[in-house]
């Protein structure tokens, strides 16, 4: 088929505007499909799509904000943790490693408390044949911090919520999203912090 030289250039002139529109603001435009395409349904509901002040902050920013809103929205999300009410923070390493290396949770179908897919951003142990690195090594974690109660206190917070210190972490915050359970939070806590564990051998 040939196109008519107006006909072209009006498909020119379109395509023009639509880049356009894109460069003037590519995350609206992203945004404006995602919103149209996401459908809500189970445990993933429309909210996904909005972004909280946290979130707001890294992208307007980059993900560094100016140094004194930084650390408001730190303390906030700080503030934000839930400490177990028995005082333990240290679970079961064995269902902890479980959820370390399970990838699953967060669907529709999900009820929250599936998985933690840490190993999709860590090395965790020394046996794991298969680990990103977007995230440091956890492997021998207790072992090179030590297993006192202030980093069992770093460890249980930063897997609630890893904003808590590093405001644009690209770490899940799993208990703040509810993506874990208290008690799961433990089991990780544990697979990090017990001297037993193949994080630490
Ligand atoms: C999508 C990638 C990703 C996933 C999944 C993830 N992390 Fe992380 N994690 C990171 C990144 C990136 C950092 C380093 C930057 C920071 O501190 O936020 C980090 C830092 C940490 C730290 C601090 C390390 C240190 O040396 O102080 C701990 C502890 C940790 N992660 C534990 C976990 C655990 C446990 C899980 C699973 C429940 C997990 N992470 C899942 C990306 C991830």
């Amino acid at each position: 088929m040939r196109l008519g030289l107006a006909a072209m250039m009006a498909a020119g002139a379109a395509v023009l505007a639509a880049c356009a529109a894109l460069q003037s603001s590519p995350r609206d435009g992203a945004l404006a499909l995602m919103q149209r395409d996401f459908h809500a349904e189970g445990i993933a509901g429309m909210d996904r799509l909005k972004e909280d002040d946290v979130q707001a902050a890294c992208n307007k920013y980059k993900d560094s904000p100016p140094a004194e809103l930084d650390a408001k929205l730190r303390g906030k999300q700080y503030a934000g943790v839930k400490w177990p009410a028995d005082g333990k923070l240290l679970g079961d390493w064995k269902a902890g490693e479980k959820i370390a290396q399970n990838g699953r949770g967060m669907t529709w179908r999900d009820k929250g408390g599936v998985g933690g897919g840490c190993y999709n951003c860590h090395q965790i142990g020394p046996d794991t044949t298969s680990f990103g690195t977007i995230g440091p090594s956890l492997y021998q974690f207790g072992k090179l911090r030590g297993y006192g109660t202030d980093i069992q206190r770093y460890a249980y917070a930063k897997i609630y919520n890893a904003k808590a210190y590093n405001v644009c972490s690209q770490m899940p915050r799993f208990g703040h999203v509810g993506a874990l359970t208290e008690a799961q939070m433990k089991d990780v806590t544990a697979l990090l912090m017990d001297p037993a564990s193949p994080v630490n051998r």
